[in-house]
């Protein structure tokens, strides 16, 4: 018989049909009449109930279904007089494939904390809590593709292996074949990286903004959705070492296209989540926070509030509030000073723009005003920012001084100046980091709960 998934037997249509259903157990109850088991096979955060009557399956047949143990069971599909479920299974059929022992399967309880989950990331996926976002994450990435996918855009797959440091923030991990222990020198002693791999210094990409321009500036709209890496040792719930970004680059926007786009694009993606994953979200809800589905709606329901890095910083001086970091014209915005923003003082997402230069990338257009460059970060409430970028310096000379003012190694750059020396347009594009999306639509409170197998400091482990 063909196997039914759970999510498509829960409602009463498909009652009086013979079904097949193949899963893992959640709990067992019951008396020496009946017992009832919860199923769940990851198609829904729903589980569906089974009933094994004990005139037809023996105590000694039942006995290895404990929690975690993988099961198929066939069965009639009958209206449920129980609460809570519209239908059930009359187990006729049951097959073990695989035990979990009782007493030492992780998951036997409910109810672990966040953080002990997180020291058996392989194992947590089987509890509710990482299914649904599991399966919001999943569908984030969908309604991404169909976004982008739906005006027109198309997908560019940069390299992960790069010998440029996109940001400028030099917090790259190196990839090299060359022997740690026994590393080859030229004559003045330096590493002698004509022998490694690449014959050159290499690293994991920190961003695939520089490539992605690349693209646009031939096929007009693309956007790039990969992993990109950064080994700055920020332990914070916000950063990971490996993160996914998107970033969108577009030939002939400037930085109000830029800005149209980017809000038209995260309220897409969150209404799409609101849309299609209804049950895992009023289950996050539920469990976590009870705020989260009205602050998902209160960001879909108002224009983002638009205002300079400079207006910003004049707010948080007047708030009178105490931050740990002090703010500053100049001072890069800590997390602390983007949530007073959103959360108190505009109660709605905040896009800021036009930031010194000096606490911004070479790449960013520079205004007239000498000092401050068309970058936009969208801020988010209890996240701070979620997409930074901006339009794009294509003017070569302009571009070329500050690469100098910067000492930023020339050589590495001359394919993306090619930009500029043929053909330049203005440009401009953005970064969503994925997970502080999710972040925001799950209402988890830690990166490390969404995304599979967290990597940060000191931790590699799954
Ligand atoms: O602001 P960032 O560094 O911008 C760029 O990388 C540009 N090249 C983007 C572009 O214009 N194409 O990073 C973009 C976003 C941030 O707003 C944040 O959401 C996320 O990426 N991000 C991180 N997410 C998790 N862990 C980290 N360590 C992150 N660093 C940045
Ligand atoms: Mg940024």
């Amino acid at each position: 018989m063909k196997r039914s998934k759970i999510k498509d037997i829960l409602s009463k249509d498909k009652v009086g049909e013979k079904v097949s259903v193949k899963g893992w157990v959640r709990t067992r109850r019951g008396n020496k009449n009946v017992q009832f088991v919860a199923l769940n096979d990851g198609s829904t955060i729903n589980n569906i109930q089974i009933v094994f009557p004990l005139d037809r399956f023996t105590e000694e047949q039942l006995k290895p279904i404990t929690t975690g143990a993988s099961i198929h069971v066939e069965g009639d599909l009958v209206e449920s007089m129980g609460k809570g479920q519209a239908t059930e299974i009359q187990a006729t059929e049951l097959e073990v494939y695989g035990t979990a022992d009782a007493e030492t399967y992780p998951l036997q309880k409910k109810g672990h904390s966040l953080e002990f989950l997180r020291e058996i990331a392989h194992l947590r996926p089987r509890t509710n809590t990482f299914g649904a976002v599991l399966r919001v994450r999943s569908a984030l990435a969908y309604a991404i593709h169909k976004f982008f996918q739906d005006k027109g855009f198309y997908y560019l797959n940069t390299p992960l292996i790069t010998a440029s440091d996109c940001e400028g923030a030099g917090a790259m991990f190196q990839v090299t074949t060359l022997p740690l222990n026994e590393l080859p020198k030229t004559e003045d002693g330096a590493v002698d990286y004509s022998q490694d791999f690449f014959g050159k210094p290499t690293a994991l990409t920190v961003s695939g903004q520089l490539e992605g321009e690349l693209g646009a500036t031939a096929i007009g709209e693309i956007y790039t959705f990969g992993p990109t890496f950064r080994a700055e040792n920020s332990n914070t719930p916000r950063h990971l070492a490996e993160f996914w970004m998107i970033e969108p680059e577009m030939a002939f926007y400037d930085i109000t296209d830029n800005m149209d786009l980017a809000e038209e694009f995260v309220k897409y993606c969150i209404k799409y989540a609101l849309d299609n994953c209804r049950d895992d979200i009023e289950f996050l809800q539920k469990m976590y926070d009870p705020e989260l589905i009205a602050r998902l709606e209160g960001v879909l329901a108002k224009p983002f509030k638009r205002l300079t890095y400079t207006e910003g910083v004049e707010i948080l001086e007047k708030s009178g509030k105490k931050f740990e970091f002090p703010v500053y014209w100049g001072a890069d915005l800590q997390s602390e000073h983007e949530r007073y923003l959103v959360e108190e003082h505009f109660k709605t997402p905040v896009i800021l723009t036009d930031y010194p230069k000096e606490i911004k990338a070479f790449y960013m257009k520079q205004n007239e005003d000498g000092k401050t460059v068309r970058a936009m970060d969208v801020l988010f409430p209890n996240i701070g920012e979620i997409i930074g970028g901006s339009e794009r310096e294509e003017n070569y000379d302009k571009l070329m001084a500050r690469i100098e003012e910067l000492n930023i190694p020339m050589k590495d750059m001359w394919w993306y100046l090619d930009t500029r020396r043929f053909g330049t347009v203005p440009h401009a594009g953005f970064g969503l980091g994925f997970e502080r999306l999710v972040l925001f639509v799950t209402g988890m409170t830690n990166i490390r709960d969404v995304i599979p197998f967290p990597r940060t400091p000191k931790n590699a482990e799954f």
